[in-house]
């Protein structure tokens, strides 16, 4: 069966149920700003499992485009995705387990003509905040799965959600098709990685909300959240190794192919998989790829599709020759395809364009510093520095040509050179006008405000560069590679000064690197501070390591407005800012 018989199938089964069909949700969560994408087909459901009346009514079906990143280094495997379509059906406080999974084995069996013999479930064994399941299990039962084909697993295997911190979510029953592998050891059971046993569905009863507390609150109404990915039920089906193997893949890893010098499996499926996500985000027209959030995630996908097209030696400007197989295979389903290909196109031959030569000469440096089959940490820390290559694709290159990197040397580099640049601001501070007067430890808090609001507005991982303060105003550098807009300038004055209207509290406690780096403050670790380090905190909103003085509260520090935002040199902008 292929994937769009699949589909067409599930939708249609579950509408004979009184089910209505509803199209795809966006791969952006519109109300939940905990996560960047929608991760499953519950997602866009969660006000709805939480009681509100949905307009569609108590029964719903649909296949749901999402994207998990969580397990982005795993891609390249024969079954994980980043991107991937859900079938999913829902019952909003309507059926329950009897229905869900008496139909759910229906469409295994009679549908999917899956021989019951093959299929083995596990369901939840019970702890402190959810009893034993036995009810599904005996609903298995009766429905011919014999006791010792029921396995009963702890929360980590069978349970599911919240989708983000906080939310619907409850116990599951898992369906397993058994490929009859031999079982790796005595314990090879469903959920073992061996590759014996495939899950194909997924059943959870939703009748729990977890709050930020971590408590597990039972819901107004029970509901059924189901799940069954679309291109791992496919291979199943096709009875194929790999989700690469179906038609869902196998023209696009054969263009790949096409344009190859070199083969190379890893790297051929991450391409493809990596494009696939590409061009989905894309197609929907809200996100191109940026540094913040979405954009963030999607240029990630796309450059790392490049680095390893170098590595199978692919000419350059690629990925829309890629694209454009992926989108006649999904062009049917999706009008969006269609009607957006030239932005999809654009915007991947400008983010192309853009990275082709940093990579390039990245790569050529990453080459000369790599001869002795070993990467220093300081040649990393240059690498990236002045070549712009992320550690992350060095690690990467490395650990593919069985090249050492000292990993703690970077850490060490990195850190040396925040040093350098916190003595630096000391120094000009100790000897600055003012000399610790009231206005530059109100420009020193400013600071750190401000590097607060940058992280959270452009990204995580924009580090400190550089810092200047004087009587008159604060100068604070940053890794970035871009002019800020104007937009996000606003963003950042706009946060800064709603910390300072909200009067938070600044505080200092000494304590030992190590518990500085738990407790996830920011600056440098390095065993040159000794045993203990002073970490100053605001509030709620930023923890650095830092020698101060700060104000005791930002209620006092006025005014911040940003009076200049510029570059300083090749991924590295400066912002000046006074307080008024
Ligand atoms: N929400 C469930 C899952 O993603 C069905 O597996």
């Amino acid at each position: 069966m292929k994937a769009t018989e699949l589909k067409q199938r599930y939708l249609e089964f579950f509408k004979h149920k009184g089910h209505a069909i509803m199209p795809s949700a966006s791969l952006v969560p519109e109300n939940d700003p905990t996560v960047l994408f929608t991760t499953a087909g519950m997602h866009p459901l969660v006000p709805f499992l939480l009681g509100q009346k949905h307009p569609l009514g108590k029964r719903i079906t649909d296949v749901q485009k999402c994207i998990r990143t969580g397990d982005i280094d795993e891609v390249g495997d024969d079954s994980h995705l980043s991107f991937f379509e859900m079938l999913g059906n829902w019952s909003l406080g309507d059926y329950f387990k009897e229905d869900a999974i008496k139909w759910s084995f229906e469409f295994l069996t009679k549908i999917l003509k899956i021989n019951k013999d093959k299929l083995s479930v596990t369901v939840f064994i019970g702890d402190q905040d959810a009893p034993k399941d036995e009810e599904s299990a005996k609903i298995w039962h009766s429905l011919g799965i014999p006791k010792e084909r029921i396995y009963f697993l702890p929360k980590k295997d069978n349970w599911w959600g919240p989708a983000g911190l906080t939310g619907p979510c409850g116990p599951d029953t898992e369906m397993f098709i058994d490929t009859g592998k031999k079982s790796c050891s005595k314990d090879c059971k469903p959920g073992c990685s061996c590759g014996k046993y495939l899950e194909i569905w997924n059943d959870v009863f939703m009748q729990y909300n977890k709050t930020k507390e971590g408590k597990y609150i039972p819901l107004i109404q029970k509901n059924v959240d189901t799940g069954m990915g679309v291109e791992r039920t496919t291979a199943i089906l096709q009875g194929k190794k790999s989700v690469y193997e179906t038609e869902l893949f196998s023209s696009v890893i054969a263009k790949i192919k096409e344009l190859s010098k070199k083969t190379d499996k890893r790297a051929e499926r991450i391409i493809a998989d990596h494009l696939r996500a590409a061009v989905f985000i894309l197609s929907e027209g809200r996100i191109v790829p940026s540094n913040l959030d979405q954009g963030y995630v999607l240029r990630r996908f796309i450059r790392r599709s490049m680095t390893q097209g170098r590595k199978l030696e692919i000419k350059e400007n690629f990925t829309a020759e890629v694209a454009e197989i992926i989108i006649s295979i999904y062009k049917e389903d999706y009008p969006e395809f269609t009607s957006n290909k030239s932005l999809i196109l654009n915007e991947l031959k400008k983010e192309e364009c853009k990275f082709n030569s940093t990579l390039d000469k990245g790569l050529k440096q990453f080459e000369k510093l790599s001869k002795d089959k070993k990467i220093s940490g300081d040649d990393a820390f240059i690498l990236f520095s002045s070549f712009g290559l992320p550690f992350e694709i060095t690690k990467e290159l490395a650990h593919e040509k069985n090249i050492q990197v000292d990993e703690k040397g970077y850490e060490k580099a990195f850190m040396q050179h925040q040093e350098l640049s916190r003595k630096s601001t000391e120094g000009k501070f100790k000897g600055g006008l003012a000399d610790n007067s009231e206005i530059t430890t109100k420009l020193h808090t400013a600071t750190h405000l401000l590097h607060g609001a940058l992280r959270e507005v452009l990204n995580k991982d924009i580090f400190q560069r550089g810092s200047n303060i004087t009587s008159e105003r604060l100068r604070f550098d940053f890794s970035f590679d871009r002019k800020l807009t104007e937009e996000e300038l606003k963003k950042i004055e706009l946060i800064i000064n709603k910390k300072i209207s909200e009067n938070l509290e600044v505080t200092r406690e000494e304590m030992s690197p190590e518990e500085a780096k738990k407790k996830g403050a920011v600056g440098v670790f390095g065993d040159r501070y000794g045993k203990k380090v002073s970490v100053y905190c605001i509030s709620g909103f930023d923890k650095q390591i830092c020698g101060g003085p700060h104000v005791s509260c930002t209620g006092i520090l006025g005014k911040f407005k940003i009076i200049k935002e510029e570059a300083v040199s090749a991924g590295v902008r400066r912002i000046k800012a006074i307080l008024e």
